[in-house]
């Protein structure tokens, strides 16, 4: 069985140019595109995947939808909605848990081998890092500890604090968990 911390991996950078099988995009309840993550993904993406956002119709937050990935080098991408942050009593954790899991069974479904993750809800809808990474390395843990046939998860973080933030809570997390 290989070691927990060897199927998850911190990359530093821009999540639209990983060769993954899937790349996670941080979207909202249209799913017709926005700015941040979103608006890289479209743009790399190229036209074609609104076209088939817009048969989508919309997503409620907490839960993820799938499309092709077109111009991108990952084969799909899994549309999320993260939870607006409004100060945690509004059942932000349990949302933004919602949106790593469901994503994860996704992955699962189509029988991928690779996913990458972006900070979802840590841009303009104002998660607080630290809490997001550990809902997002938690979840991941458990998810890859409990027979999941996903080879690698991948955590795109965009720039240094983001990928400082991710070592030290993924250390914590797996250190807990072994
Ligand atoms: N690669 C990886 N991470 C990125 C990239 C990139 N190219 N660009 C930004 N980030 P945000 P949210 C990081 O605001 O908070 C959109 O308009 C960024 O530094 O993109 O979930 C949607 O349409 C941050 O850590 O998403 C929604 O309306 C993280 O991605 C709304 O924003 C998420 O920031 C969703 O807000």
């Amino acid at each position: 069985m290989t070691h927990l911390q060897d199927r998850i991996r911190i990359f530093e950078g821009d999540i639209t140019t990983l060769a993954v099988d899937a790349i996670v995009n941080a979207a909202n309840e249209t799913l017709l595109g926005g700015g941040g993550v979103d608006g890289a993904i479209h743009r790399a993406a190229g036209p074609r995947l609104l076209q088939e956002c817009r048969t989508l119709g919309s997503c409620p937050t907490g839960d993820a939808r799938l499309t092709r990935g077109y111009d991108l080098a990952a084969r799909f991408v899994i549309h999320t909605v993260g939870p607006v942050w409004r100060g945690g009593g509004s059942g932000e954790a349990e949302l933004l848990g919602s949106c790593y899991r469901r994503c994860l069974a996704i992955a699962e479904e189509q029988k991928l081998h690779s996913i990458a993750f972006p900070a979802i809800s840590t841009g303009v809808y104002g998660y607080p890092l630290e809490s997001a990474t550990r809902i997002a390395l938690t979840k991941t843990r458990d998810h890859l500890s409990s027979g999941a046939a996903l080879e690698e998860v991948v955590f795109a973080c965009f720039g240094a604090d983001a990928s400082r933030t991710y070592r030290a809570v993924l250390d914590e997390v797996c250190r807990r968990w072994s």
